[in-house]
């Protein structure tokens, strides 16, 4: 995490950062967002997207655990706050609800398995799945925009979406933070190593997410025509570089005493530079 003038953990810093997240709401009720007409190029693009059922399943148990750990915080400005992120990722599940109605996707809404009896330790474990979904996010979204794979009245829709996500993986750093000092884990090193193992937990997570959703789309994946559009110039490294540059674009909105979500990033620095140096070593080789 970067570095604050306000104290991590301090008064100040829990209602700069609840502050923060009130400010910046937006209201918008997702029934009346200027949904566009599609031609049936881009809505057969849209419709044979493998993964809506999946966003929706994830923002309706974002809702679900979100609400749920509010019900169990007696900080009045913090409650308010996390009360206000559940009713977003509510949010986020109507809108992917209606887009799914609006333009005929064969998407279904699978029921929630009952929560987790440890809230806490959910919320958490959900905290760091955003933040690893919303990096990996950046990159695809900037990639599928540049590809022109919908319009851009669409894009324009779901850049609501991607800035309320930001905002989420804000809060959910700052409060895990502060959360841990509460605790009497507020030591560098100690907070460094939590984020560390929920880090794994939610990677371990999302590989099982991609599995599962290859071995279910199978049969029905991408065609070829519509891989391409992604793929045509697509390398690992332009993704990771998507990723990094947008992670930083999206961030510097957000004031300067608020920590920011820091793992992947620098992780991902340390590939790219890896990365830079291997092509570097095999430019000579290759010009023999
Ligand atoms: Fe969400
Ligand atoms: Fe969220």
């Amino acid at each position: 995490m970067s570095r604050s003038a306000v104290k991590v953990g301090s008064e100040e810093h829990k209602s700069l950062f609840c502050r923060d997240f009130m400010r910046t709401y937006s209201d918008y009720d997702p029934e009346t967002l200027p949904w566009p007409e599609l031609d049936p190029d881009a809505l057969q693009r849209l419709r044979s997207v493998p993964f809506w059922q999946e966003v929706l399943h994830t923002e309706l148990r974002a809702g679900a655990i979100v609400k749920a750990f509010t019900g169990t915080i007696d900080d009045p400005v913090l409650k308010e706050a996390v009360e206000l992120q559940g009713f977003e990722e509510a949010r986020h599940a109507h809108l992917i609800r209606v887009m799914i109605r609006r333009y005929g996707i064969d998407a279904a809404e699978v029921p929630l398995d009952p929560l987790p009896r440890d809230i806490e330790t959910a919320f958490k474990d959900f905290g760091f799945g955003e933040c690893v979904d919303s990096f990996l996010g950046f990159g695809v979204f900037k990639i599928a925009k540049e590809a022109g794979f919908l319009p851009e009245s669409m894009f324009r829709i779901f850049e609501t979406l991607m800035y309320e996500e930001t905002r989420h993986i804000v809060f959910f750093v700052n409060w895990m933070a502060w959360r841990q000092v509460q605790l009497g884990r507020g030591a560098r090193w100690i907070r460094g190593a939590t984020a560390l193992r929920y880090y794994y937990r939610a990677l371990k997570r999302l590989v099982g997410t991609a599995r599962r959703g290859a071995a279910l789309n199978d049969g029905k994946e991408f065609s070829a025509t519509q891989a391409s559009m992604f793929l045509d110039g697509f390398t690992f490294r332009r993704f990771l570089e998507d990723c990094y540059g947008e992670n930083k674009r999206r961030m510097s909105e957000f004031g300067a005493d608020l920590l920011r979500p820091s793992f992947l990033p620098a992780l991902t620095d340390m590939a790219l530079a890896s990365l830079r140096l291997w092509s570097f070593r095999r430019a000579p080789e290759a010009a023999k």
